[in-house]
């Protein structure tokens, strides 16, 4: 009888200390393998200007066009508000744009208004319409599949009756269909911000790795190590890191390529 009141207080003392360190734990267990850079590091737009000794600040190239979403606005998937300023400042510098995932056309919008006046940028996504063919793989985590149908529910876009739409060409297709053979060596910049599973992860980065051009830059975001519904974007990631040179941008949930 005491031999089993001590394995069952263990086992409940072990349940304990598991319970109160659970983020720790998963933080060990999930841990990134990529290294986090200063965002200096990803392109020299970034590296400020000393104003005085104790002054720096932002270079003409990084000034840019912006709006926020009032809170009460309650629009899903968005990046913060310093991830978006650093895609609308590379944004300044790209004729080329792709993006997978759309959503309610923030990021797109934010591209749209600060590249070149002759950019274009192409942005794939899926509407209510496109569901019906998403298959959820074995790998594939279930929040983020969830969240892939919670997410697919626009037909219109901020950006939509605005001035900027006609640099803008929305294609509704499950990204798992797109053809890039017809994009390769393309784009200056592409965002990876589509469906969260590991087969869409894996199928979008794939298809950008080929359609990026020579110096292009790649950006996936929501890459936060311990978080469930992220949780496949950081094992995709971690399983290239041998064979692509990828970093994490510090302060931010983005990672970036370079193709160079
Ligand atoms: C997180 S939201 C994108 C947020 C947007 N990039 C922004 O910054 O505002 C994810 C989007 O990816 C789209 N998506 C998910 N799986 C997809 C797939 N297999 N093919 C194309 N689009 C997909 C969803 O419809 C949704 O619009």
């Amino acid at each position: 009888m005491i031999f089993y009141l001590i394995i069952l207080s263990l086992f409940i003392n072990l349940l304990l200390i598991f319970l109160i360190n659970r983020k720790k734990i998963k933080k060990i267990i999930y841990r990134s393998k990529i290294q986090s850079v200063n965002l200096e590091k990803l392109d020299s737009i970034f590296i400020n200007n000393q104003i005085d000794t104790n002054l720096f600040g932002p270079k003409q190239e990084v000034i840019v066009k912006n709006f926020c979403i009032a809170s009460g606005n309650n629009i899903v998937g968005m990046t913060s508000d310093y991830e978006a300023w650093i895609i609308s400042s590379l944004s300044k510098i790209s004729n080329k744009i792709f993006e997978f995932g759309t959503c309610s056309g923030k990021t797109t919008y934010l591209m749209a208004l600060n590249s070149p006046k002759n950019a274009k940028i192409t942005t794939l996504t899926l509407g209510p319409q496109n569901l019906s063919d998403l298959k959820k793989n074995k790998l594939d985590n279930k929040i983020s599949f969830r969240n892939i149908i919670n997410e697919s529910i626009y037909e219109k876009f901020l950006f939509s009756g605005t001035e900027y739409e006609n640099k803008i060409n929305v294609i509704f297709e499950n990204s798992i269909n797109f053809n890039e053979n017809n994009h390769i060596n393309t784009f200056d910049l592409i965002f990876i911000d589509g469906g969260h599973t590991y087969s869409i992860v894996k199928n979008d980065s794939e298809k950008s790795f080929k359609m990026l051009n020579a110096n292009g830059v790649i950006l996936w975001h929501d890459f936060v190590p311990a978080k469930e519904s992220a949780k496949n974007i950081v094992k995709y990631i971690n399983s290239i890191s041998k064979e692509k040179k990828i970093f994490h941008i510090k302060n931010t949930s983005l990672c970036y390529y370079r193709n160079n």
